[in-house]
């Protein structure tokens, strides 16, 4: 397990950042999508972390031809995909293990998909009885709700869905099924999540369009979609840690570029402007996605903020959001957020427990926390295989030093994270 010492440094500092992690969700979509077309995908900037080259080999399992130099990869898919030989191996990403149950659900053939001891604790139900109730064969550990998850793919019914929970995880792994239904499929949430999945397949000639009422529509496919051509664009919830160092050190900026301004990705960044940090968002193009620069500037100590509404388009910030929420005026809460407990950890509790380690009061309920801000003391933390609760301590520890236990986890979505934090430090 390695650990690495946070120093202290509070000195202003301008951090110009061409280099964030590319986005997670929407290269794990690049590796899969690919598998609908019958041409070659061209991918540049795909992320290289663990997660999504977990989906890419799964790719390659599955009979795809991948060339990859560098973040630059090309997928040719099969003529029609394969039965891997061998188990298909997920490794920590929650999202490559239901997009891929969805894809597979239809597809003629046996896959079995597997993941780390951590995704191996996750919920599957979520995918899973949606998608059985469709006619597919999915069978696991805990009545079929725990990976290793058997499936055997078949004819697919067509479904009308409003789903319980705002997740673009069960809302991907149901459009990827409903390509494949006999009959147009409809599916509905409450909040729209993170919507990659529709505007990539509608990039790529599928029909998948929202009506007036809000329900999605899926056609099924006809013919092979076109292939994607695509620049990844930098992602805003790694973009994000360095987000908070900026706002909570003073004098301090940070200019994150070229990332997505999809609005279901930048809520967190909008908290923080509500928090008293200068935000400023400067879109340059669009293509799949609006995409630009997040300019974020210090501004005075933050104050407290109630963050109840949206949650979807914030989860993955919320463990940064916590650090900025320890440093400010006041008590700051979180609530309507229970989905962070099925996370790569219980982020509740993982976030709470660092937090009282370096000396921050907080309440913890079923749903969410309450968070006294104050001074942050240094302190040892646990990211318990969490890379998102690494990171956002590592950033916390820009404030008062830092000793983080089990990091290797960022290398699943920011394998550069470190070098970055060495352009504040200049220890690099
Ligand atoms: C993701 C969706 C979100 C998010 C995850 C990536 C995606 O999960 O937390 O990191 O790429 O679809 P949920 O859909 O379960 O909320």
């Amino acid at each position: 397990m390695k650990s690495v010492s946070i120093q202290e440094h509070t000195n202003a500092f301008t951090l110009e950042c061409s280099t964030i992690a590319p986005d997670k969700s929407i290269s794990h979509r690049c590796a899969m999508f690919s598998l609908l077309s019958n041409e070659t995908s061209n991918i540049k900037n795909f992320l290289l972390g663990e997660d999504t080259l977990s989906s890419l080999s799964i790719a390659g399992q599955l009979g795809a031809t991948i060339k990859r130099e560098g973040g630059t990869v090309s997928i040719t898919p099969p003529k029609e995909l394969t039965e891997p030989t061998d188990i298909l191996d997920c490794g920590n990403a929650g999202t490559g293990m239901r997009l891929y149950a969805g894809l597979l659900s239809g597809i003629e053939g046996s896959f079995v998909l597997t993941g780390d001891k951590y995704l191996r604790s996750r919920p599957m139900n979520r995918v899973a009885i949606p998608l059985r109730n469709i006619g597919a064969k999915i069978d696991g550990r805990d009545n079929g709700n725990l990976a290793p998850l058997a499936i055997r793919g078949g004819a697919l019914k067509s479904f009308k869905y409003n789903s319980p929970i705002d997740s673009a995880q069960v809302k991907s792994a149901l459009i990827l099924a409903g390509l494949q239904a006999d009959k147009t499929s409809y599916y509905k949430e409450d909040l729209l999540s993170r919507d990659h999945t529709e505007r990539m397949l509608r990039g790529m000639g599928a029909t998948v369009t929202t009506n007036s009422e809000g329900w999605i529509e899926i056609e099924p496919l006809k013919a092979p979609l076109k292939p994607l051509n695509i620049t990844v664009p930098a992602d805003p919830s790694s973009g994000f840690f360095f987000a908070v160092a900026a706002a909570i050190t003073p004098d301090a900026k940070t200019i994150i570029k070229n990332v997505t301004l999809n609005p279901t990705r930048i809520e967190a960044y909008k908290i923080l402007e509500q928090m008293g940090a200068k935000i400023s968002f400067i879109e340059k193009e669009n293509l799949y996605e609006p995409i630009g620069d997040i300019e974020i500037s210090y501004n005075g100590k933050l104050s407290s903020v109630t963050v109840e509404n949206n949650i979807a388009w914030l989860i993955d910030e919320l463990p940064a959001l916590s650090i900025a929420m320890a440093v400010a005026e006041g008590k700051s809460l979180v609530k309507n957020a229970k989905e962070l407990r099925v996370k790569e950890s219980d982020r509740i509790s993982t976030v709470l427990e660092g937090l009282t380690n370096c000396g921050i009061t907080s309440i913890e309920y079923e749903d969410g926390y309450e968070i006294i801000g104050s001074t942050l003391n240094s302190a040892t933390i646990n990211s318990y295989g969490d890379h998102r609760i690494a990171m956002s301590f590592a950033i916390a520890g820009l404030n008062c030093g830092m000793q983080i236990d089990d990091v290797e986890c960022i290398d699943t979505s920011f394998p550069n994270f470190f070098d970055i934090l060495c352009e504040i430090t200049h220890l690099g």
